[in-house]
């Protein structure tokens, strides 16, 4: 008997059906969706695309020696492409979805960790019911059907565990994996595919004697000692002369990133969290906050035959940003130059208009700042599963804007007291704009070591708020009602309190 017959045995049993139900699993599912109180309550047709996934304990072989115990996704394709699911092999991450944009997807979420979690759709604009809000997590042993549409632009999205107080370190132990959108637009496109489009998960991690994961955060977070591609160490790349698109994404629980290559070649960045740009930005490096993502076209055909192109993080004044580091080396191999060209605009973007915002002159301002016991504030409030202030209600269908107010312990202190601390604030269940920065002169030298790889151009679910800095943005709540939250993606700074609900009401 596999593996997975037996934990789907135990599965049912958790569920009181053990015996009645051993058939097929689509069976399963469709009874379990029916028994299960948490499942999404709205009656969904049938889905395009139907997948399973666990999460369960495991082990991995990163280092010689002892293999690591970490915590992984796994996932089976049950209706639709069977590429939908690919596993990267070696890896502790989970399997990239590969959708198309409008299909509708059901997930069937089993928790085999030994303790409660669930799962959130990073980036994704879907119902609450759909998007992993702390309080739908499920109990070890439980399960949850997700039900949605994916309504999103072509891009580059994620998806990790989001139990209060338990994000960081299971995303630790290794609950994350890329959710990679296609559109018809895109595709039109004609940019770098398939073995040229190169998904590039960042992640740090610290390992003991016996190649085991340490997980000791501090107030800043939790910074790993090693760096990590795709979950695997010292990444390299064997490329052809030709050009490559790589979805570079932050998944560290803390580390903000500065990525350039090594030997000062600019940086060609054609999207963000919300997918392509209009146009092409370059830059000398890109900042890269925890849970951005950022995708570059490169054409490898630049470079000599047999040369060694590295990517690296550059020193900057981020907490832990002391050193320069690589992460990761590409190779470029002995075949003839393919000609490439990067198109100088692309097509369909979609527009929000800022004079529509219904709160222009009022604005919705969230002072971030640190509160006695160890605790991460917004508005001098920590998370409450389920409390929503009145500065917190929205109405469905407006535009606002939003502003971040990073103001640490007061104005001027350095982030050397440990108590300034830049916050990668996220809204979930949408895409905003980056509409102004505005920084307090005093907090500049931080500030002034990362401002040029900010890309604020294109959509973004993610912003990068420094010390001293605020932030304004623009957003909509376009197609669904309900409880859904904004917090730092820092993990342990979400997990200490710094995330609050918003609730968006029925217009
Ligand atoms: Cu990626 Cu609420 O998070
Ligand atoms: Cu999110
Ligand atoms: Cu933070």
């Amino acid at each position: 008997m596999s593996e997975n017959m037996i934990s789907r045995r135990k599965f049912l049993r958790t569920l009181g059906l053990g015996g009645i139900l051993l058939g097929s699993y689509p069976y399963l599912s469709a009874c379990s969706a029916f028994l299960d109180r948490r499942t999404t309550p709205e009656v969904v047709g049938d889905p395009d695309v139907e997948v399973r996934l666990i999460a369960r304990p495991g082990t991995q072989q990163i280092f010689s020696g002892t293999p690591t115990n970490i915590w992984r996704f796994t996932g089976e394709v049950l209706k639709g492409p069977a590429d939908t699911l690919f596993s990267i092999p070696e890896s502790y991450l989970g399997p990239i979805f590969r959708v198309k944009s409008g299909a509708q997807l059901r997930v069937h979420f089993e928790n085999e960790l030994p303790e409660k979690s669930i799962v959130h759709w990073h980036g994704l604009h879907v119902p609450d019911t759909a998007d992993g809000h702390p309080r739908l997590a499920v109990e070890s042993g439980e399960s949850y059907v997700y039900d949605f549409k994916v309504m999103d632009r072509a891009g580059t999205y994620w998806y990790h565990p989001h139990p209060h107080g338990r994000t960081g370190p299971q995303v630790y132990r290794g609950l994350a994996g890329l959710f990679l959108i296609q559109d018809d637009q895109e595709a039109a496109l004609s940019l770098p595919s398939g073995d040229q489009d190169l998904p590039m998960v960042i992640q740090d991690r610290t390992f003991d004697q016996d190649n085991q994961l340490i997980y000791d955060p501090s107030m800043m977070g939790m910074f790993g000692d090693q760096n990590f591609v795709n979950g695997l160490p010292d990444y390299t790349l064997d490329v052809d002369r030709r050009a490559y698109r790589l979805r570079l994404m932050n998944g560290s629980n803390a580390r903000i990133y500065k990525l350039a290559w090594d030997d000062g070649t600019p940086l060609q960045v054609i999207g963000t969290e919300g997918g392509l740009l209009e146009k092409p930005v370059i830059k000398d490096y890109v900042t890269l906050a925890p849970a951005q993502r950022i995708d570059v076209w490169v054409d490898f055909g630049g470079w000599e035959a047999g040369k060694w192109i590295n990517m690296v993080n550059l020193p900057s004044a981020a907490p832990g940003g002391g050193r320069e580091f690589k992460i990761f080396s590409a190779a470029i191999k002995d075949t003839p130059r393919k000609e490439a060209s990067l198109p100088e605009t692309f097509p369909l973007h979609e527009k929000l208009d800022a004079s529509q915002a219904v709160n222009a002159n009022a604005l919705r301002s969230f002072v971030l700042s640190m509160g006695m016991g160890m605790r991460w504030m917004i508005n001098g409030r920590v998370f409450d599963m389920t409390n929503v202030a009145n500065d917190e209600k929205v109405r469905q269908g407006d535009i606002e804007v939003w502003e971040f107010a990073n103001r640490g312990m007061g104005m001027g202190m350095g982030m050397g007291m440990g108590m300034a601390q830049p916050h990668p604030m996220h809204i979930h269940g949408l895409q905003f704009k980056i509409l102004e920065r505005q920084i307090d002169p005093s907090e500049l030298d931080a500030y002034n070591s990362l401002k040029n790889g900010f890309v604020d151009q294109g959509w973004h679910d993610t912003v990068l708020v420094m010390p001293g800095e605020t932030v304004r943005l623009l957003m909509q709540f376009k197609d669904f009602s309900g409880l859904y939250v904004y917090h730092c993606h820092i993990l342990e700074h979400e997990d200490m309190g710094m995330m609050r609900n918003f609730q968006v009401k029925n217009a």
